[in-house]
């Protein structure tokens, strides 16, 4: 679908239909020409109603402000209501003068319009080829056309990025491995001139002492992959490096899953598939920062060679863990992969994983859980993620925690003594990998919630959301504004 800025008020432009956004309760504005059909169809006006009047080519979707979510969320349920019609162009006007409509009426819409059919033999088709957005603004005040040409960019960069990242992470764990996951990033760095992708086999594991990442890949016969994509621009101001959690597969291992709990486990790779397209959308829209993407890759499986509870493994910075449980396993992935990020010396350091069930409960299944050392990193980075359309919410790591990750017999155990608080329990075990230096610069998300939900929830379909992408790139954006 093609999205394009035009330079005239709404009545000017043709199209075959019209999306109007309804401010709740607001019926008496200048866009709403059908206030007696829908009268007559029992439309209220009440929040997320939408009704489309096929008599006029007029689809109301009812809003409860302008802001950029309800502004998604409203033209994502617009679009959902016509997209089975023969329309081939659709116009809509523009809610506010500055850049933030635009980009919310364009990522609404290519968000919404995402579908999954790879696996359909009747793929998911529309008519409608493009939407024009009018530079009329609802309280009719002039804007330049020029200024918000950028944020329909941006929003397009975004959209396709994460839109990318929901295919990866819906491909089946047969058609993913952690080999074609290295493939594609490999083919995406052929793709970009800018971006460069090393991928290390298991002997590079070996090479780089990556004990705990060994151990949890090692009964699979699919081999594992560490893959760095990385993005050198001239004008760099700063560092960012995101480390994503790749689990391709995630059975439990020996700690194995009950068959509920296993089924949607293909997910656990959307860490990994989030920071892949994290740095592509910044290569895309040539962000003055350098940024790298680090990546586990494996499958946790069972087998006669696999690792156990009661091993101890150690880690690339030379710590002991004791194995407990084998389905702790993306703390072991993660804790040599952050050991290896802090090599390239970053300014931010943020890790991407769907980590544990229990970031889940305590937050629900919208919400990303945000942890680290610095409290206003923290507090910023929400900020950014709430903004970009995610959902995110800060939780704090506390003293009494980090003592429930004692082992009698190693350095530390791979799972808490309580199975209470048990986000912040596995994101203390990270920071046991976190040198001291780099302690306020890092952030860890558990998108263990949002990255898959097996229901259409909001502008996203059922399936994988792309969670990640959108917030991170989102704070690099807002520090570029910052560094100008
Ligand atoms: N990949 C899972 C976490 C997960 C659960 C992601 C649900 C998405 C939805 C992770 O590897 C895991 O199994 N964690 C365990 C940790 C426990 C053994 C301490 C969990 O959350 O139960
Ligand atoms: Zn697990
Ligand atoms: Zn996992």
């Amino acid at each position: 679908m093609q999205i394009n800025l035009i330079d005239k008020n709404i009545t000017d432009i043709k199209a075959d239909c019209e999306i109007v956004l309804v401010l709740e309760k607001n019926l008496n504005h200048k866009w709403i020409k059908d206030k007696n059909t829908l009268e007559t169809v029992g439309f209220k006006g009440k929040s997320e109603e939408c009704v489309f009047l096929a008599s006029s080519n007029r689809v109301y979707s009812v809003i409860d402000s302008f802001q950029n979510d309800d502004i998604r969320l409203g033209v994502a349920s617009a679009y959902k209501a016509i997209k089975k019609t023969t329309y081939k162009t659709v116009k809509v006007g523009l809610y506010l003068d500055d850049e933030s409509s635009a980009r919310s009426l364009s990522e609404g819409l290519l968000l919404g319009s995402y579908s999954f059919d790879k696996y359909k033999s009747k793929k998911d088709t529309t008519s409608i080829k493009e939407v024009l957005i009018s530079s009329e603004t609802y309280n009719d005040i002039k804007i330049d056309i020029n200024f918000i040409k950028d944020s329909v960019e941006i929003a397009k960069i975004l959209s396709a990025c994460t839109n990318n990242t929901k295919d990866i992470v819906n491909t089946t764990p047969y058609d993913m491995t952690p080999e074609k996951l290295a493939i594609y990033a490999q083919n995406l760095a052929k793709e970009i001139d800018e971006l460069e992708c090393f991928v290390g086999d298991e002997k590079f594991l070996e090479n780089e002492k990556m004990g705990a990442f060994l151990a949890v890949s090692r009964a699979s016969s699919e081999k594992p992959r560490f893959i760095h994509l990385s993005y050198k621009p001239k004008n760099s101001k700063k560092r960012f490096v995101f480390v994503g959690k790749g689990l391709t597969y995630d059975s439990g291992g020996l700690s194995l899953k009950p068959s509920d709990y296993m089924v949607t486990m293909k997910s656990d790779k959307s860490g990994a598939s989030a920071a892949i397209h994290i740095i592509k959308a910044a290569a895309l829209l040539k962000l003055p920062f350098e940024i790298h993407a680090v990546i586990g890759a494996a499958e946790n499986m069972i087998g006669g060679n696999a690792y156990k509870p009661d091993d101890v493994l150690i880690a690339r910075n030379g710590k002991s863990i004791e194995v407990r449980n084998t389905d702790a396993e993306g703390r072991l992935v993660l804790a040599d992969c952050l050991d290896f990020a802090q090599d390239l010396k970053p300014d931010y350091l943020f890790d991407l994983a769907t980590l544990t069930g229990a970031c889940v409960v305590a937050v629900g299944e919208y919400t990303s859980g945000v942890m680290g050392n610095s409290t206003i990193l923290k507090r910023e980075f929400v900020k950014s993620a709430l903004q970009s359309g995610e959902l995110a919410s800060s939780l704090p790591f506390n003293r009494y925690l980090r003592k429930l990750l004692k082992s009698s017999i190693a350095d530390m155990s791979n799972i808490a003594s309580s199975r209470y608080g048990g986000a912040l329990t596995a994101g203390l075990f990270l920071d046991n990998f976190i040198k001291d230096e780099f302690k306020d610069k890092w952030l860890h998300l558990d998108i263990a919630g949002p990255a898959f939900i097996e229901k259409d929830w909001g502008y996203n379909q059922c399936g994988a959301s792309g969670a990640g992408v959108r917030m991170c790139v989102n704070f690099m954006i807002n520090k570029a504004k910052e560094s100008k």
